[in-house]
């Protein structure tokens, strides 16, 4: 191949890495050169008169107690919803959707997974992209339906982060702390009889541990309901001998599911 074309795809490789997967414009724009060509700024005002006390310093907010507050306030989802979209975070200017659940709330089963990638950034809607094309089949296996209102087929999905994350990377420990008062709001306010945990992210925010491959289909409680933790989607896309272990976890949340009273 031309040097220069191997030239071109590998600086494109290496904006894909970046999480910069679209183009914008037309031009690329040099923004350090526009920042070094900016006016100078104008002088600044006469510094204020020392005030009597001094001013007491106060840090930062934390972030993971806002979000507890916040949550706790959230008197329904479209409250909770509102809230979280209006919660400071560095990932929320890179995302183009703020993507809060599918499905129907108040239904037995609710899918907890980890975060929008392209696809669900782009419809705003979590699991519509390949890894949620096989979601939507595995739930069928057990006669569920994300369109479905009917109770006895409803499901409703959520994730553990409403922002995609650049890049499609995995969230980072202080997102998943910050987002987790608002996911254990969130499943408080949708009710679900159970909760299916996919994936390593949903299981640190909801069970304080990762290692899926260890914890899978040993039923646990999260958030005071009965919760399975099992295979993210996109995991058995990319290994699909596992199906073999998520289908034993289906059957076993099917049979959870029918045994409710
Ligand atoms: N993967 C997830 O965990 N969630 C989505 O919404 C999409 C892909």
């Amino acid at each position: 191949m031309d040097p220069a074309l191997l030239h071109a795809r590998a600086a494109l490789d290496w904006l894909l890495e970046l999480g910069a997967d679209e183009a914008i414009g037309e031009d690329p724009v040099n923004r350090y050169d526009l920042a070094a060509r900016a006016p100078a700024p104008a002088p600044a005002a006469p510094a204020a008169p020392p005030m009597s006390a001094p001013a007491v310093a106060t840090g930062p907010a934390d972030p993971v107690a806002t979000a507890r507050a916040l949550a706790r306030e959230a008197r329904d989802l479209a409250a909770l919803a509102a809230a979280m979209e209006g919660f400071d975070c560095e990932l929320r200017p890179g995302a183009r959707s703020f993507v809060f659940a599918d499905g129907t709330a108040g239904a037995p089963l609710m899918v907890v997974g980890e975060a929008p990638g392209r696809d669900e950034d782009i419809q705003g809607k979590p699991f519509v992209g390949a890894a949620g094309q096989l979601l939507d089949k595995m739930l069928a296996a057990i006669g569920r339906d994300r369109t479905d209102p009917d109770p006895a087929r409803a499901v409703y999905i959520s994730n553990v982060l409403p922002w995609r994350p650049p890049g499609n990377r995995r969230p980072e420990t202080p997102e998943i702390d910050r987002w987790r008062p608002f996911l254990q709001r969130h499943i408080e306010l949708a009710a679900p009889r159970v909760v299916l945990i996919m994936g390593n992210s949903p299981a640190i925010a909801l069970l304080n541990r990762g290692g899926i491959t260890q914890i899978r289909g040993q039923w646990t409680e999260a958030v005071g309901r009965p919760a399975l933790p099992s295979f993210h989607p996109s995991y058995l896309l990319r290994n699909p001998p596992a199906k073999r272990e998520a289908w034993a976890d289906l059957l076993s949340l099917h049979a959870r599911l029918r045994a409710l009273p």
